[in-house]
């Protein structure tokens, strides 16, 4: 492996290179093919990796303005016997077909409008508007198992089931419209709410669990209603309604599992503001609730991805500008009625983390660090760590604002510690934990990553399977494949095991 010096001189030329993962994936790949193997992959991995993300930035003329805008692109890397194959296929969603049969964007998403229809007047248009229900199929952020079936999603309202072997869609799936309806196998409602805001919402990427509860965290990331009911007369998408309010805290909201129920409902429990797309995980210590979340400072983070209309270095501007997203962990008492030891509410040794009675009804939390560096896609040992006391988280990194998102990264949450794995002008995707069967400790396994190497010229790029030694965090193995220059530039992805899941 070789490493970066980490002088100045290295930074413009990552940053600037970053610009060119933006763009169309030019061919699928349908039948699986062999990768070159370097290294040695472990036998006992037999599984796919599947990855999610943008593969296609523009539909005829028309360019997609933002990261989370673009055609989705399935990938599946699926290891055996110490072998490698690759397979990659753009999402048949019912927008990707009509948006490539009409050559136009033709719905709109998250922050590109559509297109206008060429074939249709202003009054026709506008008609257009009360007829359709608005909303994209593009399922483009995240691909998981529910049960034995493949499915992608993204915050939108359906869900796309895919093939695990050919990567075809085969459903579609869109929400119950009845009571006692289930919109997807297994599915069922939990926990309903309302809107603390009159004309608002709050935006939510994600969640998390423990044992028992669900953890809700309120971001003070607001939708306004109305703003996205004249967008869609006026073309403007989904992204137009949100603004960050950082004089609005983050408000904490924890829900029984079983029982659907808001436990400390009366309460506030809520913290200085901070934005975030990815809580890491939560689990219950000792009457404690711990969640831990990838904070953002900054309220503005989602213009940081927009990318219409900007040169390489505006782009690298807005990245190096951009807040690091900081490993936090927040601690909150099960019971809030108990008696505070020194104006703090926590119990618990070995945290830093606190919670201030502020009033009888009003707590607030203040963080523990968990490493010094920036951290997104959080992963971890998913499988036997979800919900459970935990160590070792696995990210993207961000090096204090110099080379965003260009190592990857391993904590150690209770040592705050963290050790790193980075290659001259390479783009790793989120890593991915693969547990070892039977291992022994929790980091007993290998981590993937799909990582991007783009050099400055038109001609200067490559792609490779990273495999790395979980506990280590150090190269075993590399995969390339014939033909295959660059990955799409994704999001989220999961790896299964091949009994796990059913041919569609
Ligand atoms: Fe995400």
């Amino acid at each position: 492996m070789l490493k970066l010096a980490r002088s100045s001189s290295t930074v413009g030329v990552a940053a600037a290179s970053m610009h060119k993962l933006y763009k169309t994936i030019e061919n699928e790949v349908e039948e699986p093919l062999q990768g070159t193997v370097k290294g040695s992959i472990p036998v006992w991995i037999k599984g796919s990796l599947y990855r999610n993300g943008p593969g296609m930035f523009e539909v005829g003329e028309h360019k997609f303005k933002h990261w989370f805008d673009g055609m989705s692109m399935l990938q599946r890397f699926h290891i055996s016997d110490g072998k490698v194959t690759y397979q990659r296929k753009f999402l048949r969603s019912d927008t990707f077909l009509n948006n490539t049969t009409s050559g136009r964007i033709t719905i709109n998403e998250f922050a590109t409008a559509a297109s206008p229809d060429p074939c249709k007047n202003i009054f026709q248009r506008f008609l257009t508007i009360f007829e359709t229900d608005d909303m994209s199929d593009n399922t483009l952020v995240n691909v998981f198992p529910l049960k034995d079936e493949l499915y992608t999603t993204t915050e939108i309202k359906y869900l796309n089931k895919i093939d695990p072997e050919t990567l075809d869609r085969t459903e579609k799936n869109v929400p119950a419209k009845k009571e006692g309806e289930t919109e997807f196998p297994a599915g069922e409602i939990v926990f309903k709410t309302q809107s603390p805001w009159k004309i608002h919402f709050n935006y939510y990427h994600s969640f998390s669990m423990t044992e028992n509860y669900f953890v809700f965290v309120q971001q003070p990331l607001l939708s306004n209603v109305p703003k996205i009911l004249l967008g869609r007369k006026t073309g403007y998408a989904f992204a137009s309604s949100l603004t960050g309010y950082p004089e609005i805290k983050n408000r904490f909201r924890i829900v029984d599992r079983k029982t659907g129920e808001e436990i400390n409902a009366d309460h506030v429990i809520e913290s200085d503001a901070f934005l975030y797309f990815h809580q890491i995980n939560a689990y219950e210590e000792q009457g404690h609730i711990i969640v831990d979340i990838s904070c953002h400072e900054d309220t503005k983070v989602l213009e940081r991805f927009y990318m219409k209309n900007l040169t390489s270095k505006e782009y690298e501007e807005n990245l190096k500008n951009a807040s690091e997203p900081e490993p936090r962990r927040y601690v909150i008492p099960l019971d809030l009625g108990k008696e505070e030891k020194g104006g703090d509410m926590v119990s618990l040794e070995r945290t830093t983390a606190k919670c201030k009675k502020i009033d009888d009804k009003t707590f607030h939390l203040q963080p523990e660090i968990l490493a010094d560096i920036g951290l997104e896609f959080p992963q971890i040992n998913y499988r036997k760590y979800n919900t459970k006391k935990y160590r070792y988280i696995y990210g993207v990194a961000f090096r204090h604002k110099k080379n965003p998102l260009t190592t990857l990264a391993k904590v150690d949450a209770s040592t705050k510690t963290y050790i790193e794995w980075e290659e001259d002008k390479c783009y790793p995707s989120e890593p991915v934990f693969v547990p070892k069967p039977r291992g022994a400790s929790e980091d007993d396994g290998v981590v993937v990553a799909a990582v991007n190497r783009v050099g400055e010229g038109d001609d200067d790029n490559s792609c490779f399977l990273l495999v790395l030694d979980a506990k280590s965090f150090t190269e075993i193995a590399r995969v390339e494949f014939e033909g295959i220059e660059r990955f799409p530039y994704d999001f989220h992805g999961v790896y299964a095991d091949d009994k796990s899941l059913k041919k569609a």
